[in-house]
């Protein structure tokens, strides 16, 4: 079960206490990109990145239509201050060769002067019912683990070489779930000898439901985002890139948007749920600035406000840190890094680092 009483009061709690947000001037002059911004966190972040002094605020969109309203209501809750200082790529996850396309682009901004300040990798969705994408895999896994985790890769190594050009290093923040220390990875561990992972949860007669569906992708990201991590070292010990996965907590947002495809029942009743239990995205996206803005000393660290470090390293020793974790992290690791050589040449070369 995704959420305990316990659990489901503290979201509650955090809905009507927000954390605080940052001082008004922590990201000024700050270039920062957010991938998914046309509605719910990406949305709210791009919001609170302007009015706490970015100077430029990157999202990304599939959509024209979704991007002209998402400006829109950017322009409208900063009162005006976004005029000017927010533009629109367009990135579709669905496709590395968006995905490969879009770092290429990413890559020229602030060339030689330090790059981009901070990225947000929030783009993600949950579908109600299994469905293969384009590149052959199950869509929530392309799109929430692979095309993420590639979009980091392709990036890394130009922020990394940026970080010369800098006073301080950049941040890269992905945008994961807490419900990724759910999945029974002894049963991953039955089906990997099967056959590989990415194969087993992208066939429909393996759909283990929407919800411990999108739990697999945030455990596989975080799997891969373990290993980013150690990437971004330089050869002092020291990150060039300071990076972090995150969890907002239960938000309300548009990831839900499929729900009245199971049925009248569910339809009705998680209108309900989430108008109790769930934030607005403005607050879930106050976890996304202090994500944002951590020190060199909490590089890997999953940020979160909703329990202890001390709960969550117990539950991350079960699948993650534990013998069996780092089994898991390692076999994900390589079907992924398999799939991005083989598919995606420009991966390669960062690979082989
Ligand atoms: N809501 C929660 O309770 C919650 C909790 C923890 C973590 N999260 C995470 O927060 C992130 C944002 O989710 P949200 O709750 O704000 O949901 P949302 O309102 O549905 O926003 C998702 C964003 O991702 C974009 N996106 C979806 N598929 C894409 C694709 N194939 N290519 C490019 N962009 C794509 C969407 O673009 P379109 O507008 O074109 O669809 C939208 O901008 C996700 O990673 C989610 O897993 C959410």
């Amino acid at each position: 079960m995704a959420f305990s009483i316990q659990k489901l009061l503290i979201q509650a709690y955090m809905k009507w206490f927000p954390i605080p947000l940052p001082p008004p001037d922590s990201f000024k002059d700050q270039t920062v990109l957010v991938t998914g911004g046309t509605s719910g966190l990406g949305l709210a972040a791009a919001v609170h990145f302007v009015n706490l002094g970015a100077a430029e605020v990157i999202i990304t969109s599939r959509n024209s239509a979704r991007s002209k309203t998402a400006l829109a209501t950017i322009e409208r809750e900063t009162g005006g201050r976004s005029k000017g200082r927010v533009r629109v790529m367009d990135l579709d996850m669905s496709r590395y060769a968006s995905v490969v396309a879009f770092a290429e682009e990413v890559k020229k901004i602030n060339r030689g002067k330090g790059g981009i300040d901070t990225v947000v990798l929030n783009a993600g969705l949950s579908t109600v019912e299994p469905t293969r994408g384009e590149e052959g895999w199950d869509q929530n896994i392309q799109v929430n683990t692979l095309s993420t985790v590639l979009l980091a890769l392709l990036l890394l190594p130009w922020m990394k070489a940026e970080r010369a050009n800098r006073s301080a290093p950049a941040h890269l923040a992905v945008v994961g779930s807490g419900r990724h220390l759910e999945p029974n990875i002894q049963e991953w561990k039955e089906w990997a000898s099967e056959t590989s992972l990415l194969e087993h949860f992208s066939k429909p007669e393996n759909w283990p439901g929407s919800s411990m569906m999108y739990a697999t992708t945030k455990l596989m990201a975080q799997y891969a985002v373990n290993e980013l991590v150690k990437m971004a070292l330089g050869p002092d010990g020291h990150p060039e890139v300071i990076i972090n996965t995150m969890c907002p907590g239960l938000v309300a947002s548009d990831l839900s948007r499929d729900l009245n495809k199971m049925g009248i029942v569910v339809a009705l009743i998680a209108p309900i749920f989430l108008g109790i239990f769930a934030k607005s995205p403005s607050n879930g996206a106050r976890t996304y600035m202090a994500a944002c803005l951590t020190t060199e000393s909490e590089h890997g660290k999953f940020i979160k406000f909703y329990s202890s470090d001390a709960d969550y390293q117990e539950k991350a020793d079960v699948v993650i840190t534990g013998e069996d974790g780092r089994e898991m992290q390692a076999l994900v690791w390589s079907e992924m890094k398999a799939e991005f050589t083989a598919k995606v040449p420009e991966t390669r070369e960062i690979l082989k680092l």
